[in-house]
């Protein structure tokens, strides 16, 4: 099939999340409203309010659909509401989790996305379908990583999404379908959850700042490094990859790593702290220099059996085909933050 035109939005496009109550979803679906699309999004308790919905002020504007289940019949059920477009971000997104319970990573990650792709091309196949990807499929160099380097898997949640991604590949190239694979670097936000070390630190150290009497918290490897974003700038990209005439593969990302210990003092700086580290390994902790008090200590608990290297991602298929471009640098990112769950805090 050859697909000439962009989608013309002279009728309003209907659109379906899966993961809408995440972190991303829920910022792709306020872009998306904004953009004056319909917004149905997918939940294992669709009666319940998502808080993230709530903060952002979407949740009654959003129609929700319950998922459960492990047969065909509740994504044919979905998928019969004839949507334009599926962005399908619902996953195990912890390395650490995925770890923990590799089989239920499967199914959540592998087994869902095949459903989806099974269910569009037997019953939608003019369906758009967004799959999101991250970075751990990509194997590690020293260089900026793109749509077209090797991959390596060193856990389940990245085994789980390598397998996804070639899945998705499969349906569009045999079966014609419009498949988009998103290669999302680590992307981070006020709505982020705290299983992930940037909330993990921002929640924290927010905390350690209003209570003096507060005790240290605990990290993992603090060496380990990230190309960190912000996920309201990606909820526009992975929009926008829907809305080009032919289907490929994007890397979102910011170009630039930066360590977990790089973060840290950052939060700490704009929180008034001078953070000084000392130790190495399981020994490393950070001082406040001018009161002494101390910030963090380290778990080895929090350390993973493999650590991925810090890889950095060149959008620029991104930025030349989508027009997309990055609004949100890390200190505003980091101070955006902040000012949510000192507000968080103060509201308690
Ligand atoms: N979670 C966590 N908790 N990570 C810690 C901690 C801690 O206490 N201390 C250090 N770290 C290190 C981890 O070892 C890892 O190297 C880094 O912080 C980031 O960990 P996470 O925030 O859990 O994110 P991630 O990079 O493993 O995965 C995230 O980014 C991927 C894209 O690169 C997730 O959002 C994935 O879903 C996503 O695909």
């Amino acid at each position: 099939m050859t697909r000439t035109n962009n989608l013309e939005h002279s009728v309003p496009q209907k659109a379906l999340i899966t993961g809408i109550t995440g972190q991303t979803g829920a910022y792709l679906a306020q872009h998306l409203l904004t953009q004056g699309y319909e917004v149905h999004g997918t939940s294992r308790a669709p009666e319940t309010p998502s808080w993230r919905l709530k903060y952002l002020r979407i949740a009654d504007k959003v129609t929700m659909h319950g998922m459960s289940g492990n047969t065909l019949s509740p994504f044919e059920k979905i998928v019969g509401h004839n949507f334009d477009s599926i962005f399908h971000l619902a996953a195990e997104s912890s390395v650490a989790n995925s770890l923990k319970h590799p089989s239920a990573t499967v199914t959540a990650n592998l087994w869902q996305t095949t459903s989806w792709l099974e269910v569009i091309k037997t019953q939608s196949p003019e369906t758009r379908f967004f799959n999101a990807l991250t970075s751990e499929v990509l194997k590690y160099q020293d260089t900026l990583l793109d749509e077209t380097s090797e991959c390596l898997a060193t856990n389940p949640y990245a085994v789980t999404k390598l397998a996804a991604m070639q899945m998705a590949r499969v349906f569009r190239d045999s079966f014609d379908l419009y498949v988009v694979n998103g290669l999302l670097f680590n992307h981070e936000s006020e709505l982020r959850d705290t299983r992930f070390v940037t909330a993990k630190i921002v929640v924290n150290l927010c905390a350690l700042a209003r209570d003096a009497s507060l005790a240290p918290f605990e990290l993992g490897n603090v060496l380990a490094e990230r190309d960190f974003s912000h996920a309201e700038d990606f909820a526009k990209g992975i929009a926008a990859s829907l809305d080009v005439s032919e289907p490929q593969d994007y890397v979102f990302a910011s170009g630039q790593r930066r360590s977990v210990r790089g973060f840290f003092n950052e939060t700490a700086k704009q929180l008034g702290f001078s953070p000084e580290w000392k130790g190495e390994g399981v020994e490393t902790v950070c001082h406040d220099a001018v009161s002494g008090r101390l910030l963090v200590k380290t778990n080895p608990a929090f350390f993973r059996p493999v650590d991925e290297q810090g890889k950095k991602g060149n959008p620029a298929r991104a930025m030349n085909t989508l027009n997309w471009q990055r609004q949100i640098g890390f200190e505003d990112m980091i101070a955006r933050m902040i000012k949510f769950h000192q507000a968080r805090l103060a509201s308690v």
